[in-house]
C-alpha cells in the first residue's frame, strides 16, 4: 500500500483529496494538516468522511516520512516549506500555482514576488495527464493544474494540436462556484454578499493565462465571474478557427485526440435538456465535458467545458497523476459517476 500524507487537509482540495484516497484501493492516508485545527479529528472540518476515518489534524512541522505527499496550500505558501517537504518524502504532488510554471520570470510577472525556489520549478510536470501522460509515469514531482486553466487548456488541447484555430482573439468567459476561493471565510464569502451573486471579479489579468500559454503556446484572455455555485466551471471560449474549416473537422479533432482519454467526454446532443456541458451532473466527478458550436455564417467556434474545480480541477487530478506515477490502473478511485437528479 502507498503510504501518503495531506498537507494543507483542513481546506477544500484538501478535504477533496482526503475523500477520494480514503477509497482508494492502493492507498492508505498516514497523516493530514492543519494549523488552525491540529489535534482535531478531520471529520470536524470534513463530515461527510464521518465514520471512514480517524485521523487527526497533524502540524506541518510534525511531518513524518510518507512514500508521497500531496500539498494543497494557499498559492504561494507551499514553495517556502519545499525544501522541508523534500526531506518527508522523495515524490510530491503540488495542487497549488508555485511549480506550475517553468520559468521562474514568469511566475514572477503574474504572482508579484520572485520565486523562492527557481532550481526546482523544471523539475515538476505539469499535472494533466491528457497532456502529459507520458513524464507522469516517471514523474517524482508534479504540480497540478489551475482549475480555471484546466477546463480551458482541455478544451482547447485538440483544436491547437490539429492546427484549427486562427490565433488571435481567444476570450474565455468563465463561471466558477464559490468553492474555489478556499475554505477560510472573507467578507466576499460571507453569506449575505456572495448569495445570488452573478460577480465580475477578474474581467482580465486572470494568472491562469500564464499556465495555458506554457501548456498550449495560446494567448487566452480570461474574464472571471462568481456564479451562485459551491461546485463547478463553465468555461464558454469564444475562439476562431482558420478558413475552411468546418464543425465535422472540429468533431474530427477532438475525437482524434481524445478517444482513449477516460475523462473527457464530448456532449453535443440535439436534443435533451443537457446537450451542451453542465457543471451540476459533473459535481464529485473527475470528467470534463467538453462541447462546441460553429456558426454557420463566420469561422467563429464556441468551445464549452465543464468540470467540477475541486475534483478534474484540483483532487481527481492530483489522484489521476498518482495513478500513473505508481503504475495503477489510471482510473482507480475515480469511478464515481455523479448524481442526478441532483
Ligand atoms: N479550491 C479549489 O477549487 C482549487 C482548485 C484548484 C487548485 N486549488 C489549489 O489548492 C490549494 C488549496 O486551496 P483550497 O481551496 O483548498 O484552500 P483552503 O480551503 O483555504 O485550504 C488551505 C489549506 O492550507 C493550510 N494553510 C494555510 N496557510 C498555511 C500556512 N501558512 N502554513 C501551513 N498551512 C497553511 C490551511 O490550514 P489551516 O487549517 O491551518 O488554515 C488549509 O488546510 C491552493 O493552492 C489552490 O490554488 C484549489
Amino acid at each position: 500500500m502507498l503510504k501518503v500524507s495531506i498537507v494543507g487537509g483542513s481546506g477544500y482540495a484538501g478535504g477533496e483529496l482526503l475523500r477520494i484516497a480514503l477509497s482508494h484501493p492502493k492507498v492508505i492516508v498516514k497523516q493530514v494538516t492543519s494549523e488552525r485545527f491540529k489535534g482535531e479529528p478531520a471529520v470536524l472540518l470534513h463530515p461527510n468522511l464521518r465514520g471512514l476515518t480517524d485521523l487527526r489534524f497533524d502540524s506541518i512541522n510534525s511531518l513524518k516520512k510518507s512514500d508521497l505527499l500531496f500539498i494543497s496550500l494557499p498559492n504561494g505558501v507551499s514553495m517556502g516549506y519545499m525544501r522541508n517537504f523534500l526531506k518527508t518524502s522523495g515524490r510530491i504532488i503540488d495542487l497549488g500555482a508555485d511549480f506550475r510554471l517553468t520559468d521562474p520570470r514568469i511566475f514572477q510577472d503574474w504572482y508579484a514576488k520572485s520565486h523562492q525556489e527557481p532550481g526546482l520549478l523544471k523539475k515538476f510536470i505539469y499535472g494533466l495527464p491528457e497532456l502529459h501522460r507520458r513524464d507522469l509515469k516517471k514523474a517524482k514531482f508534479v504540480a497540478c493544474g489551475g482549475c480555471e486553466a484546466t477546463a480551458i487548456i482541455l478544451a482547447l488541447y485538440p483544436l491547437v494540436k490539429e492546427r484549427m484555430l486562427a490565433k488571435d482573439g481567444i476570450i474565455a468567459d468563465v463561471k466558477i462556484g464559490s468553492s474555489a476561493a478556499g475554505n477560510k471565510p472573507s467578507s466576499a464569502s460571507h453569506h449575505p454578499e456572495r448569495h445570488g451573486v452573478l460577480r465580475s471579479y477578474r474581467p482580465t489579468n486572470h494568472r491562469h493565462q500564464a499556465e495555458i500559454e506554457q501548456e498550449i503556446g495560446l494567448d487566452v484572455e480570461i474574464s472571471a465571474t462568481a456564479v451562485n455555485l459551491v461546485r463547478g466551471i463553465l468555461a464558454t471560449i469564444h475562439t476562431q478557427v482558420k478558413r475552411g474549416v468546418e464543425e465535422k473537422d472540429v468533431w474530427r479533432a477532438y475525437r482524434k485526440v481524445y478517444k482513449n482519454e477516460p475523462f473527457i467526454r464530448i456532449v453535443k446532443q440535439k436534443q435533451g435538456l443537457y446537450r451542451y456541458p453542465e457543471p451540476k451532473i459533473l459535481w464529485g466527478t473527475n470528467y470534463c465535458d467538453i462541447g462546441f458550436e460553429k456558426s454557420q455564417d463566420s469561422n467563429r467556434l464556441v468551445v464549452i467545458s465543464a468540470i467540477d474545480n475541486l475534483v478534474k480541477g484540483t483532487a481527481g487530478q492530483a489522484i489521476q497523476a498518482m495513478n500513473l506515477m505508481y503504475g495503477f490502473k489510471e482510473t482507480l478511485g475515480l469511478d464515481f459517476p455523479g448524481l442526478h437528479p441532483i
